[in-house]
């Protein structure tokens, strides 16, 4: 054959791949509001910037008549390309391919895009659309499935992983996502669970909808297993490019840098929070009156929504925010809260992203269901991810900081490196009301008006203790400061630690309570 010949033969079978599962098959795809795996490769990556890799491996399966099955690329596109200029690798499950299901060859392109992933630092992004293991490949894909697990637990704090639901994620397949950063959703696409909607019916006899069990907004919502929610795909793939914006490729290198801008007049940080520490407040407001250019990334927004994690930058460098939300159950600490800051913290920590937390906190929520819940185990996890985080640590307590929300925010005590303090600040063991019923009660209750012994037993303690200078002069906060100062503290500490160097006790790892 000449040269020609063969250019003609590969560019014929590159078409027959690029087909994936046939004509059929992607008609229906688009009729349930899905991109193809290429679509939206195109469309997450730079224009022209994707080289795909292994497009000609096959299954070699032979039960239950594979043999005379074909199946283009084995149902999973993989290759690399960039996003925002920067190298990112990618995996992306071909549903038109028999549903996406992973069988051992599929399972081996993926495997082979995380290897090259890590070798050559750079983030993996992996964009699921499957049926779960290939059901005629047997224990192959559950061989597949572990190989994929090992090597998120590998990758996890080298390089950055994002998984994007883009159809059913079912079964144990779910626990790559849960294994990665970041999870992307879209409204009326995703869908995760490990057992659907028949196995439900037939061991519980309960009838249940796979919206309902695992769409997008009960895992933005409810579960917490979604960090990001997405309208359609357009959106996702949108909202995946800005994030990469804000996260290094790897451990070992910072993010992007942008132009330092001025936060935005809208903006008047002492406007925001009011004079009556009983009335509540958007603290993403007062995120966007200290961040360059009012720009926040919010991070899991429906989700324990009182307490909100995200990025944004300081002089055109990320930094992660932690903050009490007083709009949301007085900016409490709860289960759920816990865990999600305490995983923000790790991979803040991780990346090398300084940490900026803002506190207005009653402490954690008292009530048998949070007990039951194991407040105890997972408010530990605040605890012990500030405790072990070397990064830049930088606290502004703006009102309440009260008992172990205190020393959970990212106290003195847990090695903060600056803790600033509004004059606002209230730094006590609790709350005034509950403190003063506490320790004055025998003086309440045999007074002649108790009602009124106590309305002054409550404002003597909130003279003495419910303001920042008893914290201030034991130097468990380094300054009192007006609002209006916060952006030029918050800069001039991030400047003093950005050569910031401590050693921890070495050990093998810590057992953070999981
Ligand atoms: C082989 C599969 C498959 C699978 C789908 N297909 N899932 N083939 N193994 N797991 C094939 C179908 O046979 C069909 O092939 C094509 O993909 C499209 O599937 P449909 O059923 O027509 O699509 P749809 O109606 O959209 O339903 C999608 C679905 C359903 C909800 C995902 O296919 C489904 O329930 N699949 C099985 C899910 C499951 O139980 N997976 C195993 C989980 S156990 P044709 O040739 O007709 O086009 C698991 C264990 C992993 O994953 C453990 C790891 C630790």
């Amino acid at each position: 054959m000449t040269l020609e010949g063969k250019i003609n033969e590969l560019n014929e079978r590159r078409q027959k791949v690029m087909m994936g599962g046939g004509d059929k098959a992607i008609e229906k795809q688009k009729a349930m509001g899905k991109m193809t795996a290429r679509e939206r490769i195109d469309l997450l990556l730079d224009a022209n910037s994707f080289h795909e890799y292994d497009m000609f491996v096959e299954h070699d399966a032979r039960d239950f008549e594979m043999d005379k099955k074909k199946l283009p690329g084995d149902g999973v596109v993989t290759g690399a390309g960039t996003v925002n200029g920067a190298p990112v690798a990618v995996f992306a499950q071909d549903f038109t391919v028999a549903g996406g299901s992973l069988g051992i060859m599929h399972a081996k392109k993926i495997t082979k895009i995380m290897d090259y992933a890590l070798k050559m630092r750079i983030p993996l992004i992996g964009i699921n659309d499957s049926g779960g293991a290939r059901i005629q490949e047997g224990v192959n894909s559950l061989y597949g499935y572990g190989e994929i697990f090992f090597r998120n637990t590998l990758a996890s704090g080298i390089i950055p992983q994002i998984s994007v639901i883009l159809g059913p994620c079912a079964g144990g397949a779910v626990y790559s996502p849960a294994l990665t950063d970041f999870v992307f959703v879209v409204d009326g696409v995703s869908k995760m669970f490990i057992t659907g909607p028949e196995v439900i019916k037939t061991v519980l006899g309960e009838e249940i909808t796979m919206e309902d069990l695992g769409g997008a907004r009960i895992h933005s919502e409810v579960s917490g297993n979604a960090h990001f929610f997405a309208k359609n795909e357009e959106e996702c793939f949108a909202m995946i490019r800005r994030l990469l914006t804000f996260i290094p490729w790897n451990n070992t290198v910072k993010a992007m840098t942008l132009e330092p801008a001025e936060p935005k007049n809208e903006y008047d940080i002492e406007k925001i929070v009011s004079d009556d520490p009983s009335l509540p407040y958007d603290v993403r407001d007062v995120i966007r009156a200290v961040a360059d250019n009012s720009d926040f990334l919010e991070i899991q927004e429906l989700y324990a929504r009182n307490l909100v994690i995200g990025f944004g930058r300081m002089r055109g460098q990320t930094v992660g925010f932690v903050a009490n939300q007083p709009n949301e159950m007085a900016g409490v600490l709860d289960v759920d809260s816990s865990d999600k800051a305490a995983r923000f913290i790790r991979f803040c920590d991780a990346f090398n992203i300084p940490i900026i937390t803002l506190v207005d906190v009653p402490g954690y929520l008292p009530g048998i269901d949070q007990e039951h819940a194991g407040v105890i185990r997972h408010g530990a996890k605040i605890l012990y991810s500030y405790s072990e985080a070397t990064v830049p640590k930088i606290t502004v307590i703006i009102r309440k900081a009260y008992g172990g929300g205190y020393i959970a925010m990212a106290s003195r005590h847990l090695r903060a490196d600056f803790v600033f303090a509004w004059p606002t600040a209230e730094i006590a063991v609790m709350g005034p009301e509950g403190a003063a019923n506490i320790i004055f009660r025998k003086e309440i209750s045999s007074s002649e008006n108790p009602e009124e012994t106590r309305k002054q037993m409550v404002n003597d303690y909130k003279k003495k203790f419910a303001n920042p200078y008893v914290a201030a002069a034991k130097g468990y906060i380094d300054a009192v400061i007006e609002p209006n100062e916060t952006r030029s503290m918050i800069l001039h500490a991030l400047e003093i630690t950005a050569n910031k160097h401590i050693s921890m006790p070495s050990k093998k790892h810590g057992i953070p309570p999981f």
